[in-house]
């Protein structure tokens, strides 16, 4: 950090017209003005007391050490913190891909830690989308059949949930992709439709593991872009990235360190804080 004084943050008032999301995200490239996050409302995703380890004896590591973090509809949380320091742990146990040691993981009013696997799967498939650093689009299925699948496993008819994947695909400007087999598509052209099968039908609660990992810096705003109006519609979203570039366009940044929350930073003072090499 700079050892000159700096001024004071802005204070988070919803009144105040720089925090009205006007010229949110960086660059020219940045969504227009949407409204900011209801922190009143109850969150989508809440995590007390978060702990998790992994291993037993002297393999023992502890990924999580108590973590609290709510995030509210509308919300775009980015996790920044250096490789090691518990982000993915934090993503699959949100998404109820993984149980902590100890605390509540508490998705839209279900505790996932006392939900029955067959509660927690349901949860999964109606409100929770997982995007993947790798993408994992199914090879044999296309553009459309993979964004079909969350819909088809949810019980939907195959006709209609072909009907909301071109839907989907359509609202990323990505139907003209929507009969090419993964294989066909540029990384950034997956990625975007890996965000397109996390998020159709509807789901509430975002969770991307690096999505702009293999990603030019263009593309990678393309993604971004999808995630932040997901959120402006009322989803909630925690974004796990390296790249200040993309956590600018978070209404929050969260560092990790060693399984803890070293730093909570709001977007307004975000950017001088990463200035100042928080995360690395
Ligand atoms: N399945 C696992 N078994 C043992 N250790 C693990 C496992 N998953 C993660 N870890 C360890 O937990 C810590 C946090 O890992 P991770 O959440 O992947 O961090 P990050 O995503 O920030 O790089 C690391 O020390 C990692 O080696
Ligand atoms: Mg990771």
């Amino acid at each position: 950090m700079s050892s000159q004084p700096t001024p004071p943050a802005e204070p988070h008032d919803p009144s105040h017209p720089a925090s009205t999301g006007a010229g949110r995200g960086p660059g020219a490239t940045a969504p227009t003005a949407s409204a900011e996050p209801d922190r009143t409302a109850e969150p989508v995703l809440s995590l007390e007391e978060l702990t998790r380890v992994h291993g037993t004896g002297a393999a023992e590591v502890h990924a999580l050490r108590g973590i609290n973090l709510d995030v509210h509809p509308g919300e775009l949380v980015a996790v920044m913190g250096p490789s090691g320091s518990g982000k993915s742990t934090l993503l699959t146990i949100a998404g109820g891909l993984d149980l902590p040691t100890s605390g509540r993981v508490v998705v839209e009013g279900t505790d996932l830690t006392t939900a029955s696997r067959k509660d927690i799967a349901a949860l999964r498939r109606r409100s929770i989308g997982y995007v993947f650093q790798d993408y994992n689009l199914i090879p044999a299925l296309t553009a459309a059949e993979n964004v079909a699948l969350p819909r088809e496993l949810d019980g939907v008819g195959s006709r209609r949930a072909r009907r909301e994947a071109l839907v989907a695909l359509e609202e990323f400007g990505l139907e003209q992709l929507a009969d090419r087999f993964p294989d066909e598509m540029s990384g950034g052209q997956q990625q975007r439709v890996a965000i397109a099968r996390a998020l159709v039908g509807d789901r509430r609660l975002v969770l991307a593991d690096e999505p702009t990992g293999a990603l030019d810096s263009e593309t990678g705003d393309a993604v971004l872009a999808l995630l932040r109006s997901r959120c402006d519609a009322g989803a909630a979203g925690i974004l796990v990235t390296h790249e200040p570039r993309f956590a600018a366009w978070a209404d929050r940044v969260v560092f990790l360190r060693d399984g803890s929350v070293v730093d909570m930073t709001l977007r307004s003072s975000a950017e001088s804080l990463l200035a100042g090499g928080a995360a690395q």
